[in-house]
């Protein structure tokens, strides 16, 4: 019979496969990466992550007001980073990068120099970045960039930098944030964008969808490898169920992000938050929730605000009792088990705390919900859920992996 959404479904398989009459179904290549947490830098992890916050905002704001002269970003977090060893030129140089889904430049030359060799090419290109609190300025060059063996970009346009602040101990940051954020890095040419590893990736032919997969996994030591992006689609040996996808929010300035709507619940039917706008974010270590859900939030549990280390404490008692957070999106729903919303007691004593205190991984994003940007799924979320960052069908998605219920705290 006929009807309209088999009519549907009919052209779309006709177009595609016109558009690809020759369908090459690679597996989705990966690139390894390693958590390292600054044991000197945590003392300020909540000011790090407040920052951050209060940065991708300000970027916001500039952006819709029309300030292109200052471009706010968001700040890198010097505490807790994901970073990826990136080949650069031929033989290639390599750089420890930051993985940031928050800001889409990509560049190197904060610590290690820039080694130029017969595929770096300079533009007429000034670039500049600032971020919440640091910044990099230098000159755009196009260059062979390697992420991995088999993904490999031969003509990527990369920031190479001549003075950065903040950026001690890396190299610089690979950008998977949405492409609009790098309008007004370029001088001259301030309205063009500068196409990501994603978008190259995807235009040259070597992935066959523009999608990220991230996937992290909850330490407790200052250095692991045990992270890793996936271009081009999802990882199935990095997740136990099927991945449940919500559309990108409308919301601003959300929107400018990785954003999505979503609601938060404590233990069975205790609304913490109810459906509002956030981001999804590797550069932020907390879970962030707008100060009306924290203050419920921290009345549900009973924790109490530790003074030095700015996050929530239970007693054992309280946390025996701890109750499972769990995040709905239109796609589905994802829970915090108890162990899942406590910092790392390895790490107590590098935040400030005392060893064997149960701190929460939960804090207050510092403004009121109803912003456009009210709460951030930081890495603390991520290290439980895979997720997945999907340009075309403008879409974030979340699977569950072998450490969603994991003790690991
Ligand atoms: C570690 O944190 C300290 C204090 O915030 C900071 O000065 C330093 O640059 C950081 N180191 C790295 C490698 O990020
Ligand atoms: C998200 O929430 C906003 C505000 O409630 C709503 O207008 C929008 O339709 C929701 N969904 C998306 C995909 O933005």
């Amino acid at each position: 019979m006929f009807n309209a959404a088999s009519l549907l479904s009919a052209l779309v398989l006709a177009l595609n496969v016109a558009a690809s009459p020759v369908e090459i179904r690679a597996p989705p290549v990966t690139l390894p990466f390693s958590k390292r947490v600054n044991s000197t830098g945590l003392l300020n992890l909540l000011e790090n992550d407040l920052a951050r916050a209060r940065a991708l905002r300000a970027h916001a704001e500039a952006k819709t007001s029309g300030k292109r002269a200052v471009v706010s970003f968001p700040v890198t977090n010097e505490v807790v980073s994901y970073i990826a060893s990136v080949g650069v030129g031929s033989p290639a140089t390599q750089y420890d990068l930051i993985v940031d889904t928050g800001s889409s430049n990509t560049w190197v030359g904060a610590t290690k120099a820039y080694v130029r060799t017969s595929t770096s090419t300079q533009t007429n290109q000034r670039v500049s970045v600032t971020y919440g609190s640091g910044s990099f300025s230098g000159n755009e060059f196009t260059d062979q960039v390697t992420l991995a063996s088999g993904l490999v970009i031969p003509s990527q346009s990369i920031g190479v930098a001549t003075r950065s602040t903040g950026f001690e101990g890396v190299d610089g940051i690979l950008g998977v944030g949405p492409v609009d954020l790098t309008e007004d890095t370029l001088s001259p040419g301030t309205t063009t964008t500068i196409p990501t590893v994603t978008d190259n990736l995807f235009n040259q032919g070597t992935i066959t969808a523009r999608e990220l997969g991230v996937f992290f996994a909850p330490t407790n030591t200052e250095e692991s490898t045990n992270g890793e992006l996936t271009f081009g689609g999802v990882d199935n040996s990095k997740i136990t169920g099927t991945v449940a996808f919500t559309p990108l929010t409308n919301t601003s300035p959300a929107n400018e992000f990785w954003g999505i709507n979503e609601s938060i619940r404590y233990g069975t039917s205790t609304t913490i938050m109810p459906t509002t706008a956030g981001i999804v974010d590797t550069g932020t270590t907390l879970t962030l929730l707008p100060t009306d859900a924290f203050a419920r939030y921290q009345s549900a549990t009973g924790a109490v605000l530790d003074r030095n280390t700015g996050l929530l404490r239970l007693t054992t008692t309280q946390f025996a009792n701890l109750q499972p957070l769990t995040f709905t999106t239109s796609g589905g729903s994802f829970t915090l088990t108890a162990n899942a919303q406590a910092w790392p007691r390895a790490l107590n004593t590098d935040i400030g705390g005392t060893a064997g205190n149960v701190y929460l991984i939960v804090n207050s994003i510092g403004t009121p919900s109803g912003e456009g940007l009210d709460f951030i799924n930081g890495q603390t979320f991520l290290e439980r859920f895979y997720s997945v960052f999907d340009t075309t069908n403008r879409r974030i998605g979340f699977a569950t992996t072998a450490q969603t219920n994991a003790n690991t705290n």
